[in-house]
């Protein structure tokens, strides 16, 4: 178990680096992420590096025994930049350049940043591959964080070269994007632009693979530094931190080049269902690369300052959501930051050590944290017996947010969020996974708005059925091709055959949120009893399927809502609607029974969250009042066999099942 924080020694003056180091002993911190925002203080003109600080720091922390998770400082670039190459600045959609003064000013696919980011991550990994405090390189830092797109001509120049990789052709872009529409048919590449500003809709083509050139434009930049620490010698692991499901960078994509898995989470402490979030986005981080426990690399021990009211965390709430990552798969919990800062944006925000000093509570809840994670032993590793594959797509994500649907009020990530809070209020074990991952180690899949549908995640959707599995998909699911095109032959033309159903329309309806008339709800029916759809009542014309739940009002009264279809050893789903939180809560009922999917304990209030890892079970009491839990085996936190446990709020227990 790694334990500590983000370490920003060039805020403090030298003396203070030792008492840092005594009170990280005594915190029990076992690393820390250094130099993230470190480049104007390494480099601080143009080709001049002082490193002697560094060193001293190292050193410091090696002597200390803390290790050293090396930054490569790349994220926030220092003023001597901007002044000599002003053309480094991103663009907005909208032509406004964004100035210094903040961080993250730079254009990722702008040349001249690239080779000055080289430069420095070159010196840094030739100093320091072989130095044996530094066992981990941090690149960069949360890439695509406040800049989700770079509209600038560094991003024009860098979208052509990566279309002509893409495409060879321009006639093969013209066919990709359907460019007769609209008098946009190219004959070159260099009259292609990013989607900048425009009078009306861009082409939806265009727009997808802006979102693919966005990400890979950044995984570029993370490949170039990698690549250099390599060079270098260096054999430490090699990461950037993630931020969960964020939308610009197609982690599922880029994991298989992260040597583990890093992630930041700031759920909202004055939103008492944000451990349900919480559990969502660690259970995203697992399932990116299960066979390396990931690390939680940023969180906050207690009030953020970044929120329009940044409440502080309960007693005992980080201690909570710390556990809540070790039982979904992490090795590790660090913080934004270790010492408190005094001056800058960030001033207010929580840290590991207060600016209040040692006589906090939170200083109390960081020591005992590093006691509870030093005393845990070895946990299981690898991909674990979840039998729920709950299915979350980038690209798919990326074009039902583009405009000019049936419902443009679909929120794909919040409707899989929705499906995620109705399985983990029944404590089932889920995995968060691409269609392609979806295969016989499931029972059952869950595909809610699988819109763009790449023919691999199709052939292993039918494959899953027809191989046993349930698959509940739908609405809106395999209406286009990777290049967000219809295809021959109408809607669910890869997955019509196992669903035993067709489409003839999305039957938009006004969103609950939304002003003005017209139809909002589509109440249903079914055997596990009445429900409410939104946002889309399909006319669904059943082909081979039975109707399970019928509309029973407004203009599909009568008509199927779910179906359900026999192909081969297994069974296909399909949803007409996209149910409220209590309509998902029940279909998954009916559907996880089906399906003979069993919870991780039974019989726990929903406010009561448990995972498993390996033979580990993890209960932690997310609600307000005491709760008993039957479960035998051995108890880490308490070191003690056990029958039962009582759980006070944020409570925790973590049982080795005999
Ligand atoms: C993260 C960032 C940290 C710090 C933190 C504050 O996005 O990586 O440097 O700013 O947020 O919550």
């Amino acid at each position: 178990m790694h334990y500590g924080g983000d370490y920003n020694p060039e805020q403090w003056p030298e003396e203070i680096w030792h008492e840092d180091v005594a009170r990280m002993r005594e915190a029990g911190v076992t690393m820390v992420s250094l130099g993230i925002f470190a480049w104007s203080r390494i480099q601080p003109a143009e080709g001049e590096f002082d490193l002697d600080w560094l060193d001293r720091v190292i050193d410091l922390l090696h002597e200390g025994g803390i290790a050293v998770d090396l930054a490569t400082a790349t994220a926030s670039p220092p003023p001597w930049m901007h002044e000599r190459y002003p053309e480094i600045l991103p663009v907005t959609v909208d032509g406004v350049t964004l100035g210094p003064g903040s961080r993250q000013h730079y254009a990722p696919s702008s040349p001249v940043y690239r080779r000055l980011a080289a430069e420095l991550v070159t010196v840094l990994a030739e100093r320091y591959a072989g130095h044996p405090a530094v066992v981990m390189w941090h690149v960069n830092n949360e890439y695509g964080c406040h800049l989700h797109a770079d509209y600038s001509d560094n991003a024009r120049d860098a979208f052509r070269r990566w279309l002509r990789e893409r495409y060879g052709t321009v006639d093969a872009l013209n066919d990709a994007w359907g460019t007769s529409f609209w008098s946009q048919r190219y004959t070159s590449f260099d009259q292609v632009l990013p989607p900048r500003a425009a009078p009306y809709s861009h082409n939806p083509g265009q727009l997808l693979d802006f979102r693919r050139f966005t990400s890979d434009m950044l995984l570029e930049c993370y490949l170039m530094e990698r690549e250099i620490i390599r060079a270098a010698g260096a054999t430490q692991p090699i990461t950037t931190n993630f931020m969960g499901a964020f939308m610009p960078a197609n982690y599922q994509q880029w994991a298989a080049h992260m040597d583990v898995v890093t992630d930041d989470a700031y759920p909202d402490p004055n939103d008492p269902e944000s451990f349900r979030a919480g559990a969502f986005q660690r259970d995203l981080m697992r399932s990116l690369k299960p066979e390396v426990p990931w690390l939680l690399m940023e969180q906050a021990t207690n009030a953020l300052n970044w929120r329009p009211a940044n409440a502080p965390k309960a007693p005992g709430q980080m201690e909570a959501l710390s556990l809540q990552s070790v039982a979904r798969g992490a090795d590790g919990i660090l913080f934004f930051q270790w010492r408190q800062s005094r001056a800058g944006a960030e001033k207010f925000h929580s840290a590991m050590l207060p600016h209040a000093g040692t006589g906090t509570r939170t200083w109390r809840e960081v020591t005992r944290l590093g006691a509870t994670l030093a005393a845990l032993p070895e946990l299981p590793v690898g991909q674990d017996d979840a039998r729920v594959a709950l299915v979350l797509d980038w690209e798919s994500w990326w074009a039902v947010d583009s405009p000019d649907h049936p419902q443009n009020g679909l929120d794909y990530l919040e409707v899989v969020q929705r499906w995620y809070r109705a399985l983990h209020r029944r404590h089932v074990q889920v995995d968060i996974v691409p269609p392609e991952r979806v295969d016989g180690r499931y029972a059952l899949a869950l595909a809610p708005a699988l819109y763009l549908l790449r023919p691999e995640g199709a052939a292993a959707l039918d494959a899953f059925v027809r191989g046993g599995g349930h698959l509940l998909a739908g609405p809106f699911t395999d209406v286009v091709d990777p290049q967000d095109r219809f295809l021959d032959g109408g809607f669910l033309t890869r997955l019509g055959g196992v669903l035993g159903v067709g489409i003839e329309d999305f039957g938009a309806l006004v969103a609950p949120d939304a002003p003005g008339p017209g139809e909002r709800e589509a109440p249903l029916e079914g055997p596990f009893g009445a429900a409410t759809g939104t946002l889309l009542a399909e006319e669904v014309v059943a082909r081979g399927a039975e109707t399970v739940a019928t509309f029973t009002g407004g203009r599909r009264a009568g008509d199927p809502a779910l179906t359900r279809h026999g192909a081969g050893d297994g069974v296909g789903w399909y949803l007409a609607t996209v149910p409220d939180e209590d309509g998902c809560d029940a279909i998954a009922g009916h559907v996880l029974d089906q399906a003979g999917v069993a919870p991780v304990l039974a019989g726990l209030p929903p406010t009561v969250e448990a995972a498993r890892r390996g033979d580990v079970v993890t209960v932690i009491n997310f609600g307000a009042a005491d709760v008993d839990v039957d479960v035998a085996g051995h108890e880490l936190l308490r070191g003690a066999d056990v029958e039962s446990v009582t759980l006070a709020p944020f409570g925790v227990a973590m049982v080795r099942r005999s």
